[in-house]
């Protein structure tokens, strides 16, 4: 039976550890060790992550690689990606390459802006809080002048705040819905600063203004929104039909089936979730790489997904007068300065890497990642089938688990180069070598 402890957070990274390695690992030394292998031998580097969050015991590695050939608006990208799944850098370096001789990948930003409201409760009468609202609004836009001043002296910041009545969702109901321009930053903190000191102003003003007397509204809560269909990129690939002829596949018959998949996604429910995670596997991979907020993202996008109010497919796919193509078009809020940005040096690695984008440009190269990712995916969907690849770049994790040798895991690929990988032919494999 564990109990409970107070003031953990005050331990020392030492304390922390050694108070869970008692409770909850019988003191085993190995539990230790387990944490301190992962420990960075440069004490600078060590103290920086572990500054990034509270009760940090040790780093968690996931692998950093890199997807080259990526053709973005005629030029050239490598793309830095982090993801635990084998397969999914050979799928989005598969698909670079195929688009690279059929002229590129091709982005658009449709829109930037972000947005947060303050969420207020009123049960007085409406036209008392319009009026208040008109008669308030250049006090409340002031009052976030001191924290707006670097980013408007940028082109950016606050564009309006209107009052909204929901009393028809939620009895009582209102928002400030405020919409922000934020550049080059994801601007989490800015909106957040901004929202909390309207919200401030608002509450403020209102138990001074004579019309509401008892029944003066009050803000519930200020936060940004992860929502974000203002913020918009869009990304596409097309080629003609002909120029899918590929290794035996004919092009038209390779089209047919793959707008065919893409409409299925569109739908079915079932398979538009699934569609839709391989694109994330591209989407997320770049944006923990580029150090932004992926939980922001995907939260975002799977809300755009069902955005008619029927989850569906983010890509669409058609062929047209000969000419085959496909596109997604998704929200992103994403910064290039920043948070992790300037924090991490491997984040400033992907971001050099990646030419130092601009935030729209980012969003471009990230919409690609997911795009690449879904047409890998459909490809083999319609052809081979997944596992083929799949299984393939899962050999070595097959073989890592059954601690094979160097020596074994090369006979292991030669092997599997004619011979279909699963999981109980791999072990089988490897018994064998070892009797
Ligand atoms: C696996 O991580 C992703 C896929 O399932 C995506 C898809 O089915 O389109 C292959």
């Amino acid at each position: 039976m564990h109990i409970p402890v107070s003031g953990f957070s005050k331990k020392s990274k030492q304390e922390k550890i050694e108070w869970l390695v008692h409770n909850y690992f019988n003191d085993n030394e190995d539990a230790l060790k387990t944490l301190e292998q992962y420990w960075n031998s440069d004490t600078g580097l060590q103290e920086l992550h572990d500054d990034f969050t509270e009760n940090a015991i040790s780093n968690y590695y996931l692998p950093f690689g890199v997807a080259p050939n990526f053709l973005i608006n005629d030029r050239l990208y490598t793309i830095p990606m982090v993801i635990e799944e084998s397969s999914v850098i050979a799928a989005a370096s598969n698909a670079a390459k195929f688009w690279l001789n059929r002229g590129g990948f091709k982005t658009e930003v449709i829109s930037t802006a972000k947005n947060g409201q303050v969420h207020i409760d009123y049960f007085g009468k409406k036209e008392s809080i319009f009026n208040f609202f008109t008669q308030v609004k250049p006090a409340l836009i002031a009052s976030i002048d001191d924290i707006q001043k670097n980013m408007k002296a940028r082109g950016g910041g606050l564009v309006d705040i209107e009052l909204i009545d929901s009393t028809h969702t939620l009895p009582g109901y209102y928002q400030l819905h405020c919409n922000f321009e934020t550049l080059d930053a994801m601007g989490a903190n800015f909106i957040n600063s901004c929202l909390e000191e309207i919200a401030i102003t608002f509450e403020q003003k209102a138990t001074a203004y004579s019309e509401f007397s008892e029944t003066a509204p009050k803000v519930v809560l200020s936060i940004l929104s992860n929502y974000v269909p203002e913020c918009l990129v869009r990304a596409s690939v097309s080629c003609n039909v002909e120029e899918l002829t590929e290794n035996g596949t004919d092009g038209e018959t390779f089209a047919r089936d793959y707008v065919r998949a893409v409409d299925i996604a569109h739908t079915e429910i079932r398979r538009a979730v699934t569609h839709n995670k391989g694109i994330m596997n591209g989407i997320d991979a770049v944006v923990l790489a580029t150090g932004n907020d992926f939980r922001a993202v995907e939260a975002g996008i799977h809300a755009y997904a069902a955005r008619d109010g029927r989850y569906t497919s983010l890509t669409k796919a058609k062929v047209e007068n000969g000419v085959f193509s496909f596109s997604i078009e998704i929200p992103l809020a994403l910064g290039t300065i920043g948070g992790l940005t300037n924090l991490h040096p491997l984040v400033k690695f992907a971001m050099q890497l990646l030419q130092n984008p601009s935030a729209r440009e980012l969003m471009g190269i990230v919409a690609v990642a997911g795009l690449a990712q879904n047409f890998a995916a459909i490809r083999s969907l319609v052809t081979t089938g997944i596992q083929k690849g799949h299984m393939k770049m899962h050999l070595m994790n097959i073989l890592n688990q059954l601690e094979a040798t160097s020596e074994e895991k090369e006979k292991a690929i030669q092997h599997f180069t004619k011979n279909t990988v699963t999981h109980s032919a791999a072990v089988e494999f490897i018994e064998k070598l070892r009797s």
